[in-house]
């Protein structure tokens, strides 16, 4: 993947590794479609990323609103953008044991981080198509790829995405539809802190975990690097990332790391 002149369009930019992405591309000659529902952090983004060159379109979104995930898509396509690339980062995560954690709460992690991501593509990819193909990227995580305590609704939202996008890639790729699935470790952002409790409150903390993983400005390096490269796959973290190894290898010692690890 080569960014210059190329439309991009990223969700989560308000904040975190969506802000940093978004940043770490501009200025190659190319056009940033930002999508947040914090409209005041999107300007902040907006900001930065045009003092790099690149001309941007904010659009506040909501990623748990199909209805106007659709409408924002076909607003950027009147308006003559021509996407050649999605990359979705918007996302909640939980703090919360499935034992006590209501349907509701699991619905509305599913609801912005896998609906949200799955309405957006599918609004897009056929103009992606029509447009000789593109690329997809979407913010999973190392719990996208195992269960975790404290993370069923989020671990399964995260599950869900590669299903999709693998059937996705499978489907198109003669189309020149090119997927990467990001798989997070730990990053210092404010996932934690949004992240839903049992009651369906904010956690309103930082937890060790993210407090001392990587920057998100490192790990946009990471992740551009990546997409360069059009990986299927790519890992973003510190030492933590070990534990993919581990569970491909030591299946067994990996179930007990998990059952054993300080989930918060
Ligand atoms: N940080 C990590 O350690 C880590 C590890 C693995 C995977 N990830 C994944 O990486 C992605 C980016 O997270 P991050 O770490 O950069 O966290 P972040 O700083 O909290 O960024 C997430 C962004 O998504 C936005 N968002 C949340 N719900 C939304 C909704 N309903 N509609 C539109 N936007 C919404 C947030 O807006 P508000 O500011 O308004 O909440 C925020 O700007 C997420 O999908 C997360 O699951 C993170």
């Amino acid at each position: 993947m080569d960014f210059k002149g190329k439309t991009i369009w990223v969700t989560g930019a308000a904040s975190g590794m969506g802000k940093a992405l978004a940043i770490e591309l501009a200025g190659a000659g190319n056009k940033l479609v930002l999508s947040d529902r914090d409209a005041e952090g999107l300007k902040l983004t907006v900001n930065a990323a045009e003092n790099k060159g690149s001309a941007c379109y904010p659009i506040v979104l909501d990623m748990s609103d199909s209805d106007a995930i659709y409408k924002a898509a076909e607003e950027v396509i009147q308006k003559g953008y021509k996407i050649d690339a999605l990359y979705q980062f918007a996302g909640i995560s939980q703090r919360s044991k499935a034992v006590e954690t209501p349907l509701e709460n699991d619905r509305k992690i599913m609801e912005i981080n896998f609906f949200g991501v799955v309405a957006l593509t599918k609004a897009l990819l056929p103009h992606i198509i029509e447009n000789g193909g593109g690329q997809l990227a979407a913010a999973s995580s190392l719990v996208g790829k195992f269960g975790f305590p404290y993370r069923s609704a989020y671990a399964a939202s995260k599950h869900a995405l590669h299903g999709f996008f693998e059937s996705v890639v499978a489907e198109n790729h003669q189309q020149h539809i090119r997927v990467s699935m990001i798989i997070g470790g730990r990053i210092n952002t404010n996932i934690s802190k949004f992240a839903i409790d049992k009651d369906g409150k904010e956690h309103g903390k930082m937890d060790p975990g993210q407090a001392n993983g990587i920057s998100a400005d490192r790990a946009a390096k990471q992740i551009v690097r990546g997409l360069r490269k059009e990986k299927a796959e790519i890992p973003v973290g510190g030492n933590e990332l070990l534990i993919l190894k581990i569970k491909r290898f030591l299946p067994g010692l990996h179930r007990k790391i998990v059952r054993k690890i300080n989930p918060m």
